[in-house]
């Protein structure tokens, strides 16, 4: 799928050994039974701090997910530094009234939010304008109303997110979420950085799923 990039391993060498683990993540998960009958379940990516490979994993986790028969939705809430739009090659904004998660959630409009079928069963929201306010509008009841909504139409949805140490966003985030995977990358992210990521959290009342040690 030449539209697709190549951080999306998952499509691009789908028999590595770097697919494979996101398979087994997916399997991971599912065993976990989140969220109630019949309604999907909402699921954060997060990271201490930035370039620890969120967006890696949260696009082709969807991917995988969408492989398995389920109708995923996956949402840039990096507002500040929105990437995942690139990843599957499409723009962040084309124009239209209601174009991205920022000017959906700054409007009032009972109009619907737009995403982007990236494949058949996994669409995206892109993150739009970067607003002076992210957190203001991550943590709006409009957003909280928007992910109930998703979960009524979709069985997984799926959150990228910007920093947990450098921004409040992520831990606004976490009280919507039904489980947060935490991504660390080995090299990089502090072992002091991960355990006051998972306690911020944990302060949020999430529920911590696991870690995934990039790289
Ligand atoms: N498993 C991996 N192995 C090697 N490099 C990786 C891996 N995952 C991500 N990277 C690289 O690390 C960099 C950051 O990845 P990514 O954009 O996914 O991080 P991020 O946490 O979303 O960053 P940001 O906080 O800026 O949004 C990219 O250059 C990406 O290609
Ligand atoms: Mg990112």
């Amino acid at each position: 799928m030449s539209l697709l990039s190549n951080v999306l391993v998952i499509e691009t060498d789908p028999n590595s050994a770097v697919a494979e683990s996101y398979r087994s993540l997916r399997t991971s998960i599912r065993h976990k039974r989140l969220g109630k009958p019949g309604k999907g379940i909402t699921l954060m990516i997060a990271s201490p701090k930035a370039q620890e490979g969120k967006t890696t994993t949260v696009s082709n986790l969807a991917v995988t997910f969408s492989q398995d028969g389920q109708k995923v939705i996956v949402i840039d809430c990096n507002l500040r530094q929105p990437t995942l739009h690139a990843v599957y090659g499409m723009p962040n904004e084309d124009g239209l009234a209601h174009d991205g998660l920022t000017q959906y959630l700054k409007s009032d409009s009972t109009q619907g939010i737009t995403s982007k079928a990236v494949l058949p069963n996994l669409h995206l929201i892109t993150a739009g304008g970067q607003p002076p306010n992210p957190s203001e509008l991550l943590g709006s009841p409009r957003m909280a109303e928007l992910l109930d909504q998703l979960k009524q139409q979709y069985d997984v949805v799926l959150l990228d997110s910007p920093s947990i140490l450098d921004f409040t966003d992520a831990g606004l985030l976490a009280e919507y979420s039904d489980g947060i995977i935490l991504v660390a990358k080995y090299g990089r992210t502090k072992r002091e950085w991960a355990k006051q990521a998972k306690e911020r959290l944990e302060q949020s009342g999430a529920r911590l799923l696991g870690m995934i040690i990039n790289k």
